[in-house]
């Protein structure tokens, strides 16, 4: 093999391995379930002020972030674990609700009706003050 050619094949070879990590590190931003979640939600902000309010909601990086008391906030993933649909919560009913195929979850994220049949995965919640902190 000359040196020329050697370095071509070697060269392309190191170009797709970083596009496949660029590709790898920008699908884990919008992807909640990767390993490792932690963000924080100003809830001074008008975007996030349903969250003052018992069973207000706010959908934050894929995973949607539920008020059920004061101070009590559960964080579950938001793509139904069936086709995908993002679920809502349903305050009257203490639930989540995806609307495709009326699949329903606890606030555990548990299945409660399919046809999905695994559950939302669930984050942990942190409040300081008025930051709300949403980690893995
Ligand atoms: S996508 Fe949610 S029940 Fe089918």
């Amino acid at each position: 093999m000359k040196r020329a050619q050697f370095i071509k094949i070697v060269g392309a070879g190191t170009v797709a391995c970083a596009c496949g990590q660029l590709v790898s590190c920008s699908s884990n931003t919008t992807n909640p379930t990767r390993a490792t979640v932690d963000f924080k939600l100003d809830l001074t902000l008008s975007a996030n002020s349903a969250l003052n309010s018992d069973g207000g909601s706010v959908s934050s990086q894929g995973i949607i972030v539920v008020r059920i008391s004061a101070g009590n906030f559960v964080a579950l993933s938001q793509a139904c674990t069936h086709q995908g649909t993002p679920v809502v919560f349903q305050r009257a009913s203490n639930n989540f609700f995806c609307s495709n195929h009326g699949s329903t979850f606890s606030l555990s994220g548990e299945v409660t009706k399919g046809p999905a049949v695994s559950a939302l995965r669930r984050f942990n919640t942190e409040l300081t003050g008025t930051s709300l902190r949403v980690f893995s």
